[in-house]
């Protein structure tokens, strides 16, 4: 059974056969277009969505498979306090393949746990937003070929966002150069800053404002301020409306330079740079459908080109308590904690659901 909860869970060849086939789906649909009939795809989201919902379900729709599924947890359930283990394995019955959204950090690893079906994560809290990674490295590759040397800038809400965190391990992963670019209070938090020395040599620049470094960017990633995650004793008057790209800025950015958005943008990306040809936020969002479709046939095990071994996790029972308030192990109390240790020679101690260090 495989899952997708982080990029861990798939390795490099992995993830270059899923942006083989959606390069194939993408250009020759009517050749793939019968591959998942009368499967099912479950969407929960118990998080606003737009286009990671939309974009699964018509991912899977495309493929000739069917969903179900919610948008408004409040309608379910969850609403009478059913934990996500038991969803897990309700929906086993129902489905053939789960997409999840949650607000709590780990939320996609209980429910693979739980499920006996392939679970993927659709965004969990502030942790990670693994497909959304995945469609934002094969945008860039459709345009520049590699993402080996290119000096990339992750512009914003670095420490809440989600897909910043994804984004920035799977640059690293493949061999870009990462510049953070945020306010102080929005900088990327410790765990995947550890994470990015140990496991790929990078400790990124840090700059509080894009003008510091935009002549040097191939890639600029922005991404909103994470209103709803904001913790209560932050000053977010302090940060609202702090970082902007608009045309005056990329003025001085490179003539081949790409503009990327995981989008939905507030104020931080100006609406003048739409015509640009350097933008390729709405790129993105259409490149996330034939991922998704790559990746739905793949974990279903429906396209043999996938998968060798799972990537080895070493987890170990713990008894620590989380200091993440957000991870779930602090909100669902039947779930004993665990303590993840990179392979190999790498010491890093992390939080098994929610990836904060844990020393
Ligand atoms: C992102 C998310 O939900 O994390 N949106 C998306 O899935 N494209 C980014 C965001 O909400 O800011």
């Amino acid at each position: 059974m495989r899952h997708l909860v982080t990029l861990d869970d798939l390795s490099n060849f992995e993830i270059e056969q899923i942006f083989r086939l959606a390069s194939g789906m993408q250009s020759q649909l009517e050749t793939w277009a019968g591959i998942c009939r009368s499967k099912l795809l479950a969407t929960l989201f118990y998080e606003p969505s737009t286009r990671t919902r939309l974009s699964f379900e018509s991912a899977m729709e495309r493929l000739n498979g069917g969903t179900l599924g919610f948008a408004d947890p409040s309608a379910t359930s969850a609403a009478k306090g059913e934990t996500l283990a038991d969803t897990a394995r309700m929906v086993t019955n129902y489905a053939d393949i789960i997409v999840v959204r949650h607000n709590w950090a780990g939320a996609a690893r209980v429910m693979a746990q739980y499920a006996h079906i392939p679970v993927i994560n659709g965004g969990d809290g502030s942790h990670t937003h693994p497909t959304q990674a995945l469609a934002d490295l094969y945008t860039i590759i459709r345009r520049k070929s590699e993402v080996e040397g290119l000096t990339v800038g992750i512009c914003g809400d670095l420490q809440f966002g989600r897909a910043a965190h994804s984004f920035a391990l799977a640059v690293a992963r493949f061999g870009g150069k990462l510049i953070h670019i945020a306010p102080k209070p929005l900088q990327m938090p410790p765990w995947i800053l550890a994470s990015l020395e140990q496991r790929y040599g990078q400790i990124p620049l840090e700059v509080e404002s894009v003008t510091e470094v935009i002549e040097q960017l191939d890639v600029i990633y922005v991404n909103r301020l994470q209103e709803e995650r904001l913790p209560s004793n932050m000053d977010a008057a302090a940060v609202r409306g702090s970082y902007l790209l608009n045309a005056e800025v990329m003025k001085h950015a490179k003539q081949d330079a790409m503009i990327m958005h995981p989008l939905p943008r507030v104020n931080e990306l100006a609406y003048e740079l739409d015509d640009d040809p350097r933008a390729a936020y709405f790129e993105q969002s259409a490149n996330a459908v034939p991922i998704r479709m790559a990746l739905i046939a793949s974990l279903m095990g429906l396209e043999q080109l996938i998968l060798t071994q799972p990537p080895e996790r070493d987890i170990t029972q713990s008894t620590h308590t989380c200091k993440n308030t957000n991870c779930i192990t602090n909100h669902e109390t039947y779930l004993t904690p665990e303590r993840e240790t990179l392979n190999g020679d790498i010491k890093l101690q992390t939080c098994a659901y929610c990836g904060h260090l844990l020393s």
